[in-house]
């Protein structure tokens, strides 16, 4: 799916609009990181529900789809920090550039400053949507935190952790776009799932890409999931076949500090070798089937089409 479109230029053009500090730092790191590319999915999932449902964009959606891009970048710019992170988007990521403290401080703002437009071009059903959102982001994050080594999570807590990683904000950005287009309650609830499913797919891509992307593809280095003592769904597709051996293996790479590339390889190659790819794939088709259902209320239009082939993309894709 070629996501490079007059949209995204659109958006691209938007996102330094709103921005408007008189401190430089904020602007400066703001604009390093606003302006080193992404996919730019969040805010065209605002832009394409309100135009699927009221058949145009109006001029509110504009700085509405960019407060969601906002929220993602926080989250990036607190989620290099939590991770120790050194490269996002193919470049030195904020916190290497910036240092820790300037960069926690950014994401403050970047998350006030997204609330502040949806107090001025949104309505209380989405402030109460989307602060719901960020509480629950911060709520998943610390879960991840919680079961950093643990080679024991369950599925149910994986999934948890996704949910308010990544989940709950795809949700929200399909719940504006409606409400947005004044979309009927049922409207907006199917738009929150069809977002929440899809974005339960992306994050167990995204931990797939981790195992077997290409590190220019993806623009951040692999293996720092396991490398962070982080199990994720292809690790957990396969735990079942490892034998004692193999299990304490992993057990003592995830408690590792500084684990060597060696043990890293031989773990990924197992994962690999065992079916965790596919698995991986299956369970996010999976969750794409049931985003993919929950369009069937609305119009049939080029709009919820581009919505359905989204959904089969963030399957396919390669970073
Ligand atoms: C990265 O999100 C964080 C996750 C939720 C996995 P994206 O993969 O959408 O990041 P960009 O914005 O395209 O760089
Ligand atoms: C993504 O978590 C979720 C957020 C940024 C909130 P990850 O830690 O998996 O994201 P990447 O892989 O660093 O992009
Ligand atoms: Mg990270
Ligand atoms: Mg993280
Ligand atoms: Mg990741």
């Amino acid at each position: 799916m070629e996501l490079k479109t007059e949209e995204i230029k659109r958006i691209e053009e938007e996102l330094s609009k709103y921005i408007d500090s008189e401190v430089e730092f904020i602007l400066k790191v703001g604009n390093y990181i606003l302006s080193s590319g992404g996919k730019r999915l969040r805010p065209i999932l605002v832009l394409t529900f309100a135009k699927g449902i009221r058949g145009e964009n109006h001029p509110n959606d504009y700085p509405l789809a960019i407060a969601m891009e906002y929220l993602h970048t926080a989250s990036l710019l607190h989620d290099d920090v939590v991770d120790g992170a050194s490269v996002r988007r193919n470049r030195p990521s904020a916190n290497v550039v910036f240092g820790n403290d300037t960069v926690v401080l950014t994401g403050d703002y970047m998350y006030a400053n997204a609330l502040y437009l949806f107090s001025t071009y949104g309505n209380i059903d989405m402030i109460r949507n989307v602060s719901d959102t960020v509480k629950k982001m911060a709520e998943g994050q610390l879960l991840e935190l919680k079961k950093i080594g643990d080679f024991n999570i369950t599925e149910e807590e994986y999934f948890k952790i996704v949910e308010g990683k990544t989940a709950v904000l795809f949700a929200s950005c399909c719940y504006v776009g409606a409400e947005l287009a004044g979309a009927s309650r049922e409207e907006k609830d199917s738009a929150y799932r069809y977002g929440l499913y899809l974005g339960y797919a992306f994050q167990v891509i995204d931990d797939l890409l981790d195992y077997i992307g290409n590190k220019e593809r993806v623009g951040k280095p692999v293996h720092n999931d396991l490398r962070e003592g982080k199990v994720t769904y292809p690790l957990i597709s396969i735990r079942e076949s490892l034998n004692e051996e193999e299990r304490e293996s992993v057990k003592k790479l995830l408690r590792d500090i500084h684990p060597d590339e060696k043990h890293i390889k031989e773990v990924v190659d197992m994962v690999i070798d065992r079916g965790g790819k596919e698995l991986t794939v299956k369970k996010a088709r999976e969750f794409v089937n049931t985003a993919i259902s929950q369009l069937e209320i609305f119009p049939e239009n080029e709009y919820f089409s581009k919505l359905f082939k989204l959904a089969k993309y963030v399957v396919e894709r390669e970073f």
